[in-house]
């Protein structure tokens, strides 16, 4: 059997729209009711980490109360055919309960908690909410594991080393200005077939080549898995 073709999938807030999961800059989006710096950064953190508990943790809640759309399940469906890649922006956890094998996540996970002391702390989050006073094993306070504003992105090597491997590479949903996640594209070889799935505008002359399916993500990719499912 001939091996399988190699699918990296970026995906930003655009993928979880419609499983009722705001995206950031849309209009209504998170930020226009929220300010990063009350609530994404390292010196929110340190300033006042009550407000920033709170604010993950009613995230943490409406992720828990979504479920994978119709795009998540047929980026879970294409494994049958294809080694599939996902690279999310995303902190909710829709691609795995879709079914997707392989999900790196480069901002971070909303369904774990982590030591405020040692990144390498990780823990599971059964419930809702981290509660001030909940401590890790180092007896520090336990914070969401969230990469903010002005963070490393630790997973950045890993992805752009995936992202290099591509044979088909599909981006949904992402406005692609947040660096460095949005220059990933940019390491897909001149030879790979590019997508977008993206309702939205872009200005696309910086990467060339690639075919802009002006839907919302279960559209497009619906139509796009045809396609594919040609060439496998
Ligand atoms: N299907 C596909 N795309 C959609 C849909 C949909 N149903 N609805 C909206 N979109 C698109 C918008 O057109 C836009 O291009 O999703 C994109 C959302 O962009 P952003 O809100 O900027 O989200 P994202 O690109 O993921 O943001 C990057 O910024 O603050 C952060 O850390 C956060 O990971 C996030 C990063």
């Amino acid at each position: 059997m001939a091996s399988r073709k190699k699918i990296i999938v970026f995906t930003g807030a655009g993928m979880s729209a419609e499983s009722g999961i705001k995206t950031f800059r849309d209009s209504g989006g998170m930020w226009e009711e929220f300010r990063i710096e009350d609530v994404a950064t390292p010196e929110a953190w340190a300033r006042n980490p009550t407000l920033v508990l709170d604010f993950y943790n009613k995230r943490r809640k409406q992720v828990m109360d979504s479920q994978p759309n119709e795009g998540h399940k047929i980026l879970a469906a294409l494994e049958k055919h294809f080694d599939v890649h996902i690279i999310t922006q995303n902190i909710d956890d829709l691609h795995e309960r879709a079914g997707s094998k392989k999900v790196l996540h480069l901002h971070g996970e909303i369904m774990k908690a982590r030591s405020s002391v040692d990144p390498v702390l990780i823990y599971p989050l059964k419930k809702s909410d981290i509660k001030s006073g909940e401590k890790c094993e180092k007896g520090s306070q336990l914070r969401p594991h969230i990469v903010w504003f002005g963070e490393m992105v630790p997973e950045m090597d890993r992805a752009i080393d995936l992202a290099t491997e591509a044979e088909i590479f599909i981006t949904v949903g992402t406005s692609l200005v947040v660096y460095p996640a949005a220059g990933l594209i940019h390491y897909a070889p001149a030879k790979s077939l590019k997508y977008l799935v993206d309702p939205g505008d872009f200005e696309l002359s910086l990467v060339k080549d690639v075919r802009h399916i002006r839907q919302k993500a279960s559209e497009g990719l619906k139509q796009l898995e045809k396609e594919l499912l040609t060439i496998k």
